[in-house]
């Protein structure tokens, strides 16, 4: 099937080169997005994406193009056409086309839409990963779904480089959440996850667990929980819309990558994978199990169910 892509009515190829250069999320990032899993043909909590894609659209005063019957339509059209049932749906909203200039375009442009749609296949599968514990470097409302991802991308390369599957990122002494997933620890067969509040991404599947651990009988504590408790943590796991729920068996330090946020990051370029040291190993994954099979059990009812 060929991938589709769709920029403000049109279908296109998505490298098409149809977006301007006078374009101000090419210029700026400045817009928001979302990332939306289907499952079996059909859009997976399509609701609560858009819920979360219109609180960003107005945490950052973009006027939405379209109602948001108008963007699911668009949204359950974007499938169709690409044929798939297993895919993940990008959409990006940004504030639309003008000379460049910092102030927003007066008088106001009308947004421009853009979305791919690819196959991908379910992590669920997949063995137990690895987290490289680093300093959040991000701004201060990691809450906004923006698609300035600088500070995300950096630290999922520098935790790849190490060969980590995600960062661990650490603020203000906590360990909040990883580059583009949701960090979850279990202790005392009880979940802990950072609050939602302006620091971290409030995920969609991060909401979904929530649930999921209520219908199971298993404690969710929303703290945030110390870099120095790692060691009394016996399993790890992240989540996130194409990520789903998967247990993490390792974590690692790196000496020249602090996790207390340092101004100086020139080492960053020349790190040596050989002086990562492991921080912590897991003691026990059977309630993530738990969770994953759960999970599983979730999208495939989901993936059944009539439309
Ligand atoms: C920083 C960050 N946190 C968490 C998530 C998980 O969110 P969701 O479950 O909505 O995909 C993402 C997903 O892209 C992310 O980028």
């Amino acid at each position: 099937m060929p991938i589709v892509g769709y920029y403000n009515g049109q279908f296109v190829t998505p490298n098409s080169g149809i977006v301007p250069l006078d374009e101000r999320g090419h210029q700026f990032g400045d817009g928001v997005y979302e990332v939306i899993r289907c499952y079996g043909g059909r859009a997976f909590l399509l609701d609560w994406h858009l819920d979360r894609l219109w609180m960003s659209l107005q945490a950052i005063r973009i006027a939405p193009p379209f109602t948001k019957d108008e963007c699911a339509t668009l949204i359950e059209r974007l499938i169709v056409e690409s044929g798939e049932l297993e895919a993940s749906i990008y959409l990006q909203i940004t504030r639309g086309s003008a000379i460049r200039n910092h102030l927003f375009p007066n008088p106001a442009v009308k947004a421009n839409v853009s979305a791919t749609v690819r196959p991908v296949a379910s992590q669920i599968a997949k063995e137990p990963g690895t987290l490289l514990m680093m300093a959040d470097e991000r701004w201060a409302n990691a809450w906004i779904k923006t698609i300035n991802l600088l500070p995300n991308i950096l630290a999922k390369q520098t935790a790849h480089d190490m060969g980590a599957d995600e960062a661990l990122l650490v603020r203000d002494g906590a360990m909040i959440e990883s580059a583009s997933s949701n960090l979850w620890f279990v202790r005392d067969n009880q979940l802990i996850t950072a609050p939602a509040d302006r620091y971290i991404l409030n995920g969609i599947t991060r909401r979904f667990v929530i649930q999921l651990a209520d219908r199971l009988g298993i404690p969710v504590r929303e703290t945030k929980l110390p870099a120095k408790d790692l060691a009394t943590v016996d399993g790890i796991f992240i989540t996130g819309t194409l990520t789903e729920v998967f247990p993490i068996h390792r974590v690692l330090t790196h000496p020249d990558v602090p996790y207390v946020s340092l101004p100086d990051v020139t080492g960053l370029q020349q790190l040596s994978a050989d002086k990562c040291q492991v921080a912590w190993e897991a003691r026990d994954l059977s309630l993530v199990g738990r969770l994953q099979s759960a999970f599983a059990d979730a999208i495939a009812t989901f993936a059944k169910s009539d439309r």
